[in-house]
């Protein structure tokens, strides 16, 4: 009975170890735990109960040798006097030989308070190869570290998590910008972006919408008059996607999401500008092209122009 006290104890001991050295992966597996799909999550309970019914098992039959040796020394008296093999093991590796010496030898008088005597025991084996194992530890530690540099010292592990840190950071921002489509676009008023939308506009929409967006072939794209919406989204779209029946390019192929987003800010500035040849409108007066998605306020001015 004894012996499966301890076993349990010493299966106990491991779960316990094992958290506390998890703890420090913690955050990422649990992470990975809440990512795992319904299959990997049945395939980890399987996993699990296998393991509870083998340590079950094993369990089992350690209880059941406990017992077998039992009624062997029943039978046996000569084999009882026999120390078991954990008592053989104890006395080599963990405790020692404590019956053996005689007290007296032991007896430190000089040690001796109000009558109480110290012994002078030996150091258990256990301790005896804690402290070994440590040294040999500290040892190759000391020789990974300083010697060999194999291992990242803490400083070194601190700047490669930056490093990793900033990678990432660049693939976020990469991934916003390349995420632009027709319903995330924004009216971009940054001086950047407005100048990178003046240059692509006028290296490739010049030819058709004119230098200052008068209009030519395309249409004047600083009145408020609209073919396809003044909103920058359905400005955006018509870039992305083009009117190709009608003369007008897909850009998609050709600008990336964030420059048709520049462009299409662009555009917003054009309007109201004064063009040297304007086009004559085309399309429904439906305002101002807007940086926002709201429907637009048709222009009181406008109105009047149109109706002169
Ligand atoms: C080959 C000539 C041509 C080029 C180049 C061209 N467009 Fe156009 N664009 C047109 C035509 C034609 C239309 C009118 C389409 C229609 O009638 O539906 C138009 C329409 C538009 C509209 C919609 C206007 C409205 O009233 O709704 C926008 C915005 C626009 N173009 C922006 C651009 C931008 C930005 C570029 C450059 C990246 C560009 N275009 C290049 C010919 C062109």
């Amino acid at each position: 009975m004894k012996n499966i006290l301890t076993l349990l104890l010493a299966f106990v001991g491991l779960a316990a170890t094992n958290s506390v050295f998890a703890q420090e992966a913690e955050s990422s597996s649990y992470d990975k735990l809440m990512n795992m799909d319904g299959n990997q999550l049945t395939l980890l309970v399987i996993m699990g109960v296998i393991l509870g019914i083998i340590i079950l098992l094993l369990i089992l039959i350690i209880y059941l040798m406990s017992f077998i040796s039992a009624v062997f020394k029943k039978e046996n008296p000569a084999m009882a006097l026999e120390p078991s093999w954990w008592e053989s093991f104890k006395e080599k590796f963990i405790t020692g030989d404590v019956e053996d010496e005689a007290v007296e030898k032991k007896e430190m008088s000089d040690h001796s308070y109000d009558g109480i005597t110290e012994l002078d025991n030996f150091m258990p084996p256990w301790l005896q190869y804690v402290f070994l194992i440590t040294a040999v530890f500290g040892i190759g530690y000391f020789i990974n570290y300083t010697v060999l540099g194999y291992g990242k010292t803490g400083v070194e592990e601190y700047e490669e998590e930056l490093r990793v840190e900033a990678v990432l950071a660049e693939e976020r921002k990469a991934n916003t910008a390349t995420g632009i489509d027709e319903t995330t676009v924004v009216f971009d008023e940054t001086a950047n972006s407005l100048a990178s939308g003046k240059a692509i506009f006028e290296g490739n929409c010049a030819a058709c919408h004119a230098t200052d967006g008068g209009g030519g072939v395309g249409p004047n794209l600083t009145d408020d008059y609209w073919l396809h919406g003044n909103t920058i989204s359905d400005i955006f779209s018509v870039i992305k996607y083009g009117v190709v029946s009608k003369g007008m390019i897909p850009w998609q192929d050709q600008l990336s999401p964030e420059e048709i987003q520049n462009v299409s800010s662009y555009i917003v500035t054009l309007n109201g500008t004064s063009p040297v040849n304007p086009k004559d409108p085309q399309g429904e007066l439906v305002g101002g092209s807007t940086g926002d998605d709201l429907p637009a306020k048709t222009d009181s001015t406008a109105v009047i122009a149109a109706s002169n």
